[in-house]
């Protein structure tokens, strides 16, 4: 028979809380994670509504969703690419297997993203003669400890924001984080993402833009304190709005017109 105190007794009791604590940890984190992925769907998809300004209140996500087209762009060519269920693409997960996806040259990859996807996801909003009014697209590149992803909502011209953010990202809350702050996020609209030759142009401008500056419309504060999220952002905006991200897309909306 066990002594009240003895060590068996004490070591029988400690290893039985850790069975029983880590069999409840496990269970708990198989059982949550199904709840987790919907949520993170849930929250991709309302950024996706808040960039095209389609966010209200009194009104359900799948609701305001339906109001978006889901379509597959390929990169290279810049056009549509028919399948069935768009929505289902991962893009994420494409770009982590070599068919798919392009290994991008260190001069390519301003972004740090190492592989880029062939196709992308875009989402559309179209105004009731069926012209292209917004074009939501999906961006990624490296701040300081993370990979953020977001996306980027475009007018019609194809240079004009209407919204930027991000859904994932690791970096410092009050610092990098700062890029989910409700004000700087209301910086953007507005802005021109590309230049008179069409050239990306984005600058973070470190102390604040000089509203006397000519290129202003070009210009965003940076964020303080976060050099190097700053240069991740210009740096993923380069690359996603540049000739190995969107910019054959756009530039064929251009010129096809946006009814396509
Ligand atoms: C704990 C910690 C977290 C930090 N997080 C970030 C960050 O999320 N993004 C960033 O650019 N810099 C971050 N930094 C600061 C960088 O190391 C670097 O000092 C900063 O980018 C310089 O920016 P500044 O020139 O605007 O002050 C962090 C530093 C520390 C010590």
């Amino acid at each position: 028979m066990l002594h009240r105190d003895s060590i068996k007794k004490t070591l029988l009791v400690a290893f039985t809380l850790c069975v029983v604590a880590s069999a409840l940890v496990t269970t708990t984190t198989v059982l949550l994670r199904p709840i987790q992925e919907k949520n993170r769907l849930l929250d991709r998809q309302k950024n996706i509504l808040a960039v095209a300004g389609l966010l209200q209140t009194g009104k359900s996500i799948q609701e305001l969703s339906s109001r978006l087209e889901t379509r597959i762009v390929d990169l290279k060519s810049g056009r549509f690419v028919d399948i069935e269920n768009p929505g289902q693409f991962d893009q994420h997960d494409a770009s982590r297997h070599p068919l798919p996806s392009t290994a991008m040259t260190p001069k390519q990859d301003i972004a740090k993203i190492q592989r880029r996807a062939n196709h992308a996801l875009v989402y559309l909003l179209r105004d009731t003669t069926g012209q292209i009014k917004t074009i939501v697209l999906p961006v990624h590149g490296y701040g300081l400890w993370s990979t953020l992803y977001g996306f980027l909502a475009l007018a019609s011209d194809t240079r004009t924001v209407e919204g930027l953010s991000f859904y994932e990202h690791a970096d410092t809350p009050g610092l990098g984080g700062e890029v989910d702050n409700p004000r700087w996020k209301a910086l953007w609209p507005g802005k021109q993402v590309y230049d008179e030759y069409w050239q990306p142009t984005i600058q973070l401008v470190k102390g604040g833009v000089d509203p006397d500056d000519p290129t202003t419309k070009h210009q965003i504060d940076a964020l303080s304190g976060a050099t190097l999220t700053n240069h991740g952002i210009e740096n993923l905006l380069r690359f996603w709005l540049g000739n190995d991200g969107f910019a054959p897309f756009l530039t064929r909306l251009r010129r096809e017109g946006l009814a396509g």
